[in-house]
């Protein structure tokens, strides 16, 4: 059933139907679907580029006990930030990228830098970056040989995220960002690469619409499609975390989400990162960034991987 959802969505000639996908936008269509996610009272203070908690829209899909909606939580300026980290700086080492190994970019410079001065045909062919512990493809096991420092930024925001969700000990040790182009496509697959797999899931969507599918525990479940537009989170947690999932289809929309900085008066910024900061306030600067989103999805897929209390894996 999976796989006759996702030949459905992908196809080009004849295009999918798409009066069927959840839509959170348009959420009283789907009332009887999902259910609205009280957030457990804390008095967490606010996060750099995220709305007031008091404001969050948080849903769960009833046939998917775990699967968390969050509608959007970041403001316009965190809309830009978390874009410009991962093409800028994520993407550079010690971070693994699928570019490792073809010599398309020499050790003195970095990728964004090569794109933005002399090679535009590079752009498009950055797919995945992983951090931390880096994901084996192959094998699919993660080890402490193959580990660098996880970003510090990541692992708070993710950390905030769980912390309103009622989950206080989430620790983000892998990431895989994905870079999607208006063709790509990720494939049905679980993620069970963790040790921990009663940790929750994050995943960050930015840039371009996609079609999310999300199955049950056996490839035969049915699919339900979701989208996922600029700024939404998802969570798969509990009965969810080992769901099946996959994207058959990135939609080209407006940019309205991270179009508006205008009145920049965010008060909280991320010292570390002036020069990204600037970037997200200045339109000149953001332009090659804008640029890149009104043709590509970024999705930043984070994961605990070890049991709360654990350093490393033995
Ligand atoms: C993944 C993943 C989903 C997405 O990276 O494992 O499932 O929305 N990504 O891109
Ligand atoms: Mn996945």
């Amino acid at each position: 059933m999976f796989k006759d959802s996702f030949k459905y969505y992908k196809s080009k000639n004849p295009p999918p139907e798409l009066g069927r996908v959840l839509d959170f936008d348009c959420i009283h269509k789907f009332k009887n679907k999902v259910q609205q996610v009280p957030l457990p009272s804390t008095n967490l203070s606010p996060f750099f580029g995220l709305k007031p908690l008091d404001t969050w829209e948080v849903y769960e899909i009833t046939d998917r006990p775990g699967l968390i909606f969050i509608r959007n939580p970041f403001t316009p300026l965190g809309q830009r930030f978390w874009p410009v980290r991962c093409l800028k700086d994520y993407s550079r080492k010690p971070n693994k990228s699928n570019l490792d190994g073809f010599n398309l970019v020499p050790d003195n410079k970095d990728w964004w830098e090569l794109c933005q001065s002399s090679n535009k045909l590079l752009l498009n062919k950055l797919r995945w970056v992983t951090l931390g512990y880096h994901h084996n493809w192959d094998t699919k096991v993660y080890s402490e040989s193959n580990r660098s420092k996880f970003p510090k930024d990541l692992k708070e925001l993710t950390a905030f995220l769980a912390k309103a969700l009622g989950y206080d000990n989430f620790s983000a040790e892998a990431a895989i960002v994905n870079y999607y182009h208006m063709d790509s496509t990720l494939s049905g697959h679980k993620d069970r690469s963790e040790r921990n797999l009663t940790a929750p899931l994050f995943s960050l969507s930015f840039g371009q619409t996609a079609i999310f599918l999300i199955g049950g525990e056996s490839i035969e479940d049915i699919a339900i499609p979701i989208f996922l537009r600029s700024g939404d989170v998802v969570v798969m947690s509990k009965d969810s975390r080992l769901c099946y999932h996959g994207v058959p289809k990135i939609l080209q929309v407006d940019s309205r989400r991270w179009s508006l900085v205008e009145n920049s008066s965010e008060k909280l910024v991320v010292k570390e990162h002036k020069e990204v900061m600037d970037i997200c306030k200045n339109d000149a600067l953001w332009q090659p960034f804008g640029d890149y989103l009104t043709h590509s999805r970024i999705n930043v897929n984070v994961r605990q991987v070890l049991y709360d209390g654990e350093v490393q894996l033995d």
